[in-house]
């Protein structure tokens, strides 16, 4: 379905949990988030009900991310019950990959087609300090993992961030020589928590471009990399795999924007940037049938603002990033 601003509305990014296995330096604080109440959180069946409703709006492709969605417990049965809907061609999951290794092949049989994995950093005492106590080591292995399985693409979230990781951008960007994978530089967003990890860290595109430019050589624009975001595509010359670019702060895409999502407590939220959110999970459990969860849908896709701005204080929001799925 279209918006007010003729943006085709086809992609849900559903957010199953809140918790994660990991406490990244730029998505949570030192001691944690408090963990949202069990019976709070969208069973796995009010998900499935909630996706059918979508479908009846035009969602045609799904991500499941969270937290990290790998946590939770159903989520195998949920890609499962996903996967058996006709009108969705697409599921894909966000994920840290510290679970990958071991549910790769489950994934894939179940119904899922590709992975987006978060990688910052190649070093193991760098990784262990931005993940607050995560082993490098594991998430290799759920890379290797997601190749050998045929999970495909297989995509690298990698933050750019000054005076952390800025001095192995290159060294990622090289991977795509040898390997197919597609390497995706973010802008750090000014939003999660602020620990230092502010708009001093911050890193255009523009600039992770020249740095790879001037020492790798040209970049080619590459269309083909099957995703539904916002990332932009180019190859190094003989280049396996791509590198991309999310420039979250720089470059809006708003005006492409092409998705909804729906929080781990049930809410639609029209924009990552603008608090307002329609709540699907009350009329849910109060009985609603599809009809009624398909309305709230109607309301919040003609809702989507125009774009968002960054300057709001995100602060003030009442969600952090782990909530919303990113
Ligand atoms: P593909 O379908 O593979 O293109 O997925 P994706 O890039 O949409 O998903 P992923 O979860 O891997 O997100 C990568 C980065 O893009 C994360 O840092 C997200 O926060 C960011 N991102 C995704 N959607 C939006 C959006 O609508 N606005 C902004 N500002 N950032 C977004
Ligand atoms: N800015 C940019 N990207 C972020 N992510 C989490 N917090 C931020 C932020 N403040 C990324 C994670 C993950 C993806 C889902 O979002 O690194 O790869
Ligand atoms: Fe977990 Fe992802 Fe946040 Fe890291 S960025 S703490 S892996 S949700």
């Amino acid at each position: 379905m279209q918006d007010r601003f003729q943006r085709q509305i086809q992609y849900l990014r559903i957010s199953v949990t809140d918790r994660c296995n990991l406490r990244c330096v730029y998505c949570m604080p030192a001691e944690g988030v408090r963990s949202i109440p069990h019976n709070e959180i969208l069973t796995m069946e009010e998900i499935a009900a909630i996706v059918e409703a979508g479908v009846q709006v035009g969602i045609k492709k799904v991500r499941l991310t969270g937290g990290e969605p790998l946590v939770r417990r159903g989520i195998l049965d949920l890609v499962k019950n996903l996967s058996r809907i006709p009108e969705i061609d697409d599921i894909a999951i966000t994920t840290n990959g510290i679970l990958l290794a071991e549910m790769a092949a489950d994934l894939k049989a179940a119904g899922v087609n590709r992975v987006n994995i978060s990688l910052d950093t190649l070093r193991a005492g760098r990784f262990k300090r931005i993940t607050r106590g995560g082993c490098l080591d594991t998430v290799r292995r759920g890379i290797n993992a997601a190749l050998e399985t045929g999970l495909n693409p297989v995509k690298i979230n990698t933050v750019a961030i000054r005076g952390f990781n800025d001095d192995e951008l290159l060294s990622l960007a090289r991977l795509t020589l040898d390997h197919p994978l597609h390497i995706r530089f973010i802008e750090l967003m000014p939003i999660g928590t602020a620990d230092g990890w502010d708009r001093a860290r911050f890193i255009s595109s523009a600039e992770v471009r020249e740095l790879i430019t001037g020492a790798l050589g040209t970049l080619e624009d590459v269309k083909n990399v099957r995703g539904n975001g916002p990332a932009r595509y180019s190859r190094l010359p003989g280049g396996r795999g791509t590198i991309g670019f999310i420039s979250a702060v720089s470059n809006h895409f708003c005006t492409r924007c092409n998705r909804l999502r729906l929080t781990a407590t049930g809410q639609l939220r029209p924009c990552l940037f603008n608090h307002r959110e329609m709540d699907l999970k009350e009329p849910l459990r109060a009985g609603a049938g599809r009809e009624e969860l398909v309305r709230v849908f109607h309301e919040a896709i003609l809702s989507k603002p125009n774009g968002h701005d960054l300057a709001v204080n995100w602060q003030e929001d009442d969600r952090i990033m782990s909530q919303i799925g990113g």
